[in-house]
């Protein structure tokens, strides 16, 4: 019998969202002065509902509270209907390839968004897929975080300030390092990571974005925080890391960021923690509840950024003229 050839993959034309290089630099920034443009509660340009009549699947494989709230509200906001899929409800649950789901949802949606674990699913779904796909989180990669960070930073700093700034990632060299790895990279500002030994980040990621943008890699959180703009830290254990937790903490136990961390920094800088937080580990009550935390309107540009990420991925004009405005921190 004749092998059945696997189907085409899907044109290549679909814009996806796998990590943050799959946007230009300047279509980053373009998206991020949306962004800022959309949490000002301005409606995009020229249509205020572009999404309308249209549909976005949400694939969870992990849990989630930020990424399934503001991926659906942020839909319905531009005037479209999300779909939340749990892995659990669904077929997936039950052993459906997802190269079948991803056809059988392109004839349904007009975007995919998918949190899952490894990284290779969501490059998959994209490959079968003949609508846009977004990486809602991996274990390699966390690019819509990566939005509201930067967003966050934009709004404190300006949109000038990129590559002046320093900004520092402390604990695990993981999903949120890799990203962060990316966004240096993409905009130049100098990425300094304090991370044990043992716990690096993706090296392919570390050595090209070394290629391209001031990265330091130390074991000292001193070093790294030293007039930092930015101070930056995230959970010890990641999802599906549960049971290395107790472990990982010994590890960790010196780089967690605390009042003194703060004061080596630059006096005008913030903390950032993408949230879900465990208090007096990675971080101190004193810090996350702090006058430089702006861990809560970095939640919120969530919303924000994925919206202009949405308009980006499926309006026709695409992120280009749909970003004017002014910057509200000249002037
Ligand atoms: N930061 C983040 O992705 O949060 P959730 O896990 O709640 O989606
Ligand atoms: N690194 C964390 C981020 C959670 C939003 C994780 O993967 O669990």
């Amino acid at each position: 019998m004749t092998a059945v050839a696997p189907p085409a993959p899907a044109a290549s034309s679909v814009r996806h969202f796998r990590t943050l290089r799959d946007l230009s630099p300047s279509e980053l920034r373009d998206l991020l002065v949306l962004g800022e443009r959309l949490a000002q509660r301005l409606p995009p340009e020229p249509d205020p509902q572009p999404l309308a009549g249209r549909s976005v699947a949400l694939i969870f494989q992990k849990n989630s509270t930020r990424t399934r709230v503001s991926f659906e509200v942020g839909v319905h906001q531009l005037g479209g209907l999300p779909i939340f899929l749990s892995q659990a409800d669904t077929q997936m649950g039950r052993g459906e390839p997802l190269r079948d789901t991803a056809r059988v949802l392109s004839g349904y949606v007009d975007a995919v968004m998918i949190r899952t674990f490894h990284q290779e699913t969501v490059e998959e779904l994209a490959r079968f897929s003949r609508v846009p796909v977004v990486n809602g989180l991996t274990d390699l990669y966390h690019p819509c975080q990566l939005l509201a960070d930067l967003l966050t930073i934009q709004q404190e700093f300006g949109r000038d300030r990129w590559s002046d700034l320093r900004v520092a990632w402390l604990g695990d060299g993981n999903n949120m390092a890799n990203s962060w790895l990316n966004a240096a990279a993409m905009l130049g500002f100098e990425l300094r990571l304090a991370v044990p030994e043992g716990f690096d980040p993706d090296p392919d990621t570390l050595a090209r974005a070394r290629s391209e943008t001031t990265v330091v890699l130390t074991r000292d959180p001193r070093d790294a925080a030293r007039g930092a703009h930015v101070l930056n830290t995230d959970v010890w254990a990641s999802m599906g890391q549960e049971e290395e937790a107790e472990e990982r903490m010994s590890h960790f136990r010196p780089f967690q960021v605390d009042g003194d961390l703060m004061d080596r920094a630059d006096p005008d800088a913030i903390f950032l923690h993408c949230l879900p937080a465990h208090r007096g580990e990675e971080v101190t009550e004193e810090v996350l509840e702090g006058p430089r935390s702006r861990i809560f309107q970095e939640a919120e540009n969530r919303l924000h950024a994925q919206k202009a990420l949405l308009v980006h991925l499926l309006s026709g004009a695409g992120i280009h003229g749909a970003a004017a405005g002014p910057d509200p921190s000249i002037g």
